[in-house]
């Protein structure tokens, strides 16, 4: 199915994009939701985020991998190039280390609510948040140079 981004790519990797567009200003009103005392809400929205988040990712590399993406990436100038791989190990570095660090922050939070945390949960969780705003960015580089250059 065709994208409506106006650009090569399809349709998932199109929603993909504009979902980690949204994600930063989502996980913003998560912390907001903490920082007035609602907590239950703040797990549960961390958590949905989280799941969608997974779904996603699978759903983008199934569609690299099998479905519409499969070859299209080619037709960029930047394919081959060492800017693309650079843009692309960033990402790689910031998508997995923030992967697994908001897998961890979530397991290890999740087990200690609602006693207080023995870690400082909010300085780990801005740290994410830099980690997965990097990852949101380095990923719209990416389709740039792949679908829209
Ligand atoms: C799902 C499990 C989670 C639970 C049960 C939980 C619970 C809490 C609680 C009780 C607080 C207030 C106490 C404190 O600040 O130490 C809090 C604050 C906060 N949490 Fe979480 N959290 C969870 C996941 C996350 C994740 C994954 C992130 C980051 C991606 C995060 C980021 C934050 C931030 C930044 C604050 C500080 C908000 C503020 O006061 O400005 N939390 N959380």
């Amino acid at each position: 199915m065709g994208g409506f981004l106006g650009t090569r790519g399809d349709f998932i990797v199109d929603l993909v994009m504009t979902i980690s567009g949204f994600l930063p200003f989502l996980l913003v009103f998560t912390f907001y939701l903490a920082a007035k005392g609602k907590y239950l809400l703040h797990k549960y929205m961390q958590i949905i985020l989280f799941s969608i988040v997974v779904v996603l990712v699978v759903a983008l590399e199934w569609d690299v991998q099998f479905g519409g993406l499969a070859g299209i990436s080619d037709q960029s100038p930047y394919a081959g190039t060492i800017e693309l791989l650079i843009v692309f190990l960033v990402h790689l570095f910031f998508a997995v280390g923030s992967f697994f660090g908001w897998l961890w922050l979530i397991v290890k939070s999740f087990k200690r609510y609602p006693k207080d945390f023995d870690f400082n949960h909010k300085k780990w969780g801005k740290i994410l948040f830099f980690g997965i705003v990097m990852m949101a960015v380095t990923g719209w580089l990416l389709y740039w140079m792949t679908f829209a250059a």
